[in-house]
């Protein structure tokens, strides 16, 4: 199927199924133990070995001797893999970094040996038996320092319309900050896991992975086996943010170690090895430079992003939103990138937009208190419906957002834009009026209360897609595709979209996913997975009708499928009918056309948030947060409300406590656990509210839909900043807000 002309009515605009709040069709599995994850897949790898990770202790250098004879003399010992003694494995796909070191070292606890034994423990011990001796150097570790030295990637053209300089010489006010934010853990529950096991020359992976396709590409490439000859399976993830948009270590490793020592061979990286093993979200620093009339309206918006990088790595595009965002004449978006020797910094939710949004939306908490606007106004004053021409447009980013999609020089109307009607819902249901325009002068007993709201954008990007459909025998439909589910929820939107094209109930469909011999539909990631799969099982539940319409001889063009049945005139036959003679199984995949260069696709939101601040201890307490969303058809309301209280949840982190220490001596992250890298927990988040404002795309997809998955992230910790300053009067731009940042600053209470 060919979509590449706007939607119109079609079977999905029921809504009989589709975005209605459904619990996850595979929940009882997961609350009873009977979903299986990739470390659990015993029934595919009874006998398998365990495989223990051995990161390096140095974060640049040289392996100069490795003895691995004691280790490989050691009980139960099976093999142990190094770069010395298996094929090369290469830097190559999504990950740049490579996942075997040796024997040049490029950070901190890259994986320089899997040991494989008989059990777990025995392999973690004989671990701790390889003698290594490292001539270690020098590494830049230090992003201010690094800075200096930044370029501008290939891909990342800077934005100048007009001439930024000029017209903030002449704003009637000004806005001139620099903000930073630092590295982040994705820190998902289920750690890194992979069971590796060879059948001849066949690899077979039971891998947390969210893209299975990408993860088959990136592991040919780097092991050299052919893709054909590799199957990833991922029947169920806990959690990914964008930390398992790849292969990791664990995966190519149990590949290597199963292949060595003739066994399949599992590996779960342990906590500690996470942060500094694989990759995470960027520290940047960004500077914002905003000039406006004393009407509010934009005269200049420039945003310029600094982050680092291991050599081929990506930049966090944090300056890209900002072009879709609001308007103003003069224009400025510049991305730099340095290179740093730190490990690798890569894709986490709403990779670019989390961390731009948390300096541009102070930004104009700033302009709209200079300008003694309400903050809300201010941005209703430069909502804007087209983005701007211009000729510098047309990077590609693979994990979609802003940055990712294919751009045309403009100008480019929104495919559907709400921001406006986000933040006035938004300030009416919060009780904004009762937010006081001057900071700290709210108070209760020693608690200074503040609210404070931000602006929320994140792509909208869409993939190729296809699906397998079959009647079966008994009646139920049954769907087979590669998209994964990381705790989304993309198993009942699967199942809810086939239910409504195929005239059913939702228990009336079996979903089958996660699995890179089922038709390819990308999978989790850029908040793409929603309205991708649901295209793909569309097109193939489109094929199916088609299908069976002619076996029930009636017209597939007027026939109905409602309640169990074709309907076509007078005639009502039960769909089950169809398949007498057997089963029906069809196969189709949607391409999309030009559609997403035409319109720019993005999803729109406002957050609301109010804290109390403890006057003599500095501590921060969120009290109440509110999220207003427009991202086309919801699919499902449930799912989608639990994708958007997970993003706030870890916006609040990143408000609050979430930072990646660098010891920049060293250069590695020190608090590489869940010690020591604090995420918010049940006692951190108080009540949040979401609402989801009525919107269809119909460039989007057949469904009219968009993903939420990153939308929910972006704006957060901004509106909690902003929240904490009009509490206490105290400007913190340097991320996490932490209390000593603010303490000693705080208003004497009298
Ligand atoms: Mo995401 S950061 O594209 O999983």
């Amino acid at each position: 199927m060919k979509f590449d002309t706007p939607a119109g009515i079609n079977p999905i605009d029921r809504e009989r199924v589709i975005g209605r709040p459904h619990p996850r069709i595979e929940g009882p599995l997961k609350t009873t133990g009977r979903a299986v994850y990739s470390y659990e897949q015993h029934d595919a790898a009874p006998d398998a070995a365990y495989g223990y990770v051995v990161g390096s202790a140095v974060a640049k250098g040289r392996i100069a001797r490795m003895d691995t004879s004691a280790a490989e003399g050691a009980p139960g010992v099976l093999a142990v893999v190094t770069a010395a003694n298996t094929s090369p494995v290469k830097a190559s796909g999504f990950y740049k970094a490579k996942p075997l070191a040796g024997p040049d070292i490029q950070h901190y606890h890259q994986a320089i040996a899997l040991v494989v034994a008989e059990t777990f423990e025995q392999a973690r011990a004989a671990a701790q038996l390889l003698r290594v001796d490292y001539s270690r150097v020098d590494g830049a570790f230090d992003l201010t320092a690094a800075r200096a030295g930044a370029s501008r990637p290939k891909d990342k053209p800077d934005i100048r319309i007009g001439d930024v300089d000029k017209a903030l010489a002449t704003a009637a006010v000004t806005v001139d900050s620099t903000y930073t934010t630092p590295d982040h853990s994705h820190m998902m529950m289920e750690p890194h896991a992979t069971i590796a096991r060879w059948d001849g020359d066949q690899l077979t992976l039971w891998s947390a992975q969210q893209i299975v396709g990408w993860a088959v590409r990136d592991l040919s490439g780097k092991i050299g086996v052919p893709p054909e000859k590799i199957r990833i399976v991922a029947s169920y993830i806990g959690g990914g943010f964008g930390g398992k948009g790849s292969v990791n270590s664990d995966a190519v490793l149990a590949a290597l170690g199963a292949r060595k020592a003739n066994r399949a061979v599992k590996v779960a990286l342990t906590r500690p090895l996470m942060p500094n093993n694989t990759t995470h979200r960027p520290a940047t620093i960004q500077r914002v430079r905003l000039g406006a009339g004393r009407d509010g309206r934009l005269t200049a918006i420039a945003h310029e992003s600094w982050s680092g990088n291991v050599p081929g790595g990506m930049a966090e595009a944090a300056a890209d939103q900002t072009e879709m965002l609001y308007a103003g004449a003069n224009r400025l978006i510049a991305t730099r990138l340095a290179t740093l020797d730190l490990p690798e910094g890569s894709a986490m939710r709403a990779p670019g937009e989390a961390s731009g949004m948390m300096a541009i939306e102070i930004a104009m908490d700033e302009l709209a208190e200079k300008l003694g606007m309400d903050p809300v106004e201010l941005r209703i004053r430069n909502d804007m419906q087209v983005v701007p021409a211009d000729p510098g447009r047309g990077g590609t980013d693979p994990q979609g957002g802003t940055s990712q999609a294919d751009k045309s020089a403009g100008p480019k109307p929104f495919s559907t834009r709400q921001l406006v009607q986000c933040l006035r819902t938004g300030a009416d249901r919060f009780g904004w009026s009762k937010r006081s325009g001057v900071p700290a002068a709210r108070r209760e007993g020693n608690l200074l209360i503040g609210m404070g709201m931000a602006s929320a954008i994140r792509g909208a990007p869409i993939q190729a897609a296809g699906a397998r459909a079959t009647l079966r025998t008994d009646g139920l439909v049954s769907i087979e595709t590669s998209m994964t589910d990381m705790g989304t929820g993309s198993y009942t939107i699967v199942g809810q979209t086939a239910a409504e094209m195929m005239g059913l109930p939702l228990d009336r469909v079996v979903v089958r996913l996660g699995d890179s011999q089922f038709p390819d539909s990308f999978g989790g990631g850029g908040q793409a997975g929603a309205a991708t799969v649901t295209a793909g099982v569309y097109a193939a539940c489109v094929k199916l009708r088609e299908a069976v319409a002619s076996r029930l001889g009636v017209n597939s063009a007027d026939a109905e499928f409602t309640d169990g049945e074709v309907r076509s005139g007078n005639r009502r036959v039960p769909l089950k009918d169809a398949v007498k003679a057997g089963p029906i199984t069809v196969e189709d995949r949607i391409e999309f056309g030009d559609l997403s260069k035409r319109f720019e696709q993005q999803t729109f939101g406002a957050h609301f948030a109010e804290v109390a601040v403890d006057a003599y201890t500095g501590e921060i307490r969120l009290r109440r947060m509110l999220a207003v969303c427009a991202a086309g058809r919801i699919l499902n309301p449930l799912t989608a409300r639990s994708q958007i209280i997970g993003g706030m949840t870890m916006g609040a982190g990143a408000a609050l406590m979430e930072e990646l220490a660098v010891d920049k001596r060293f250069g590695f992250f020190v608090n590489h656990d869940l010690a020591g890298y604090e995420v918010p927990v049940h006692a951190d988040i108080p009540h949040q509210e979401v609402i989801f404002l009525d919107e269809l795309d119909p460039t989007m997809s057949p469904l009219k839909a968009k993903g939420v998955g990153e939308l929910g992230i972006s704006g957060v910790a901004p509106a909690i900043a902003n929240a904490v300053y009009n509490a206490t009067g105290v400007r913190v731009r340097d991320y996490p807000i932490t209390l000593d940042k603010h303490l000693t600053r705080l208003p004497a209470l009298t």
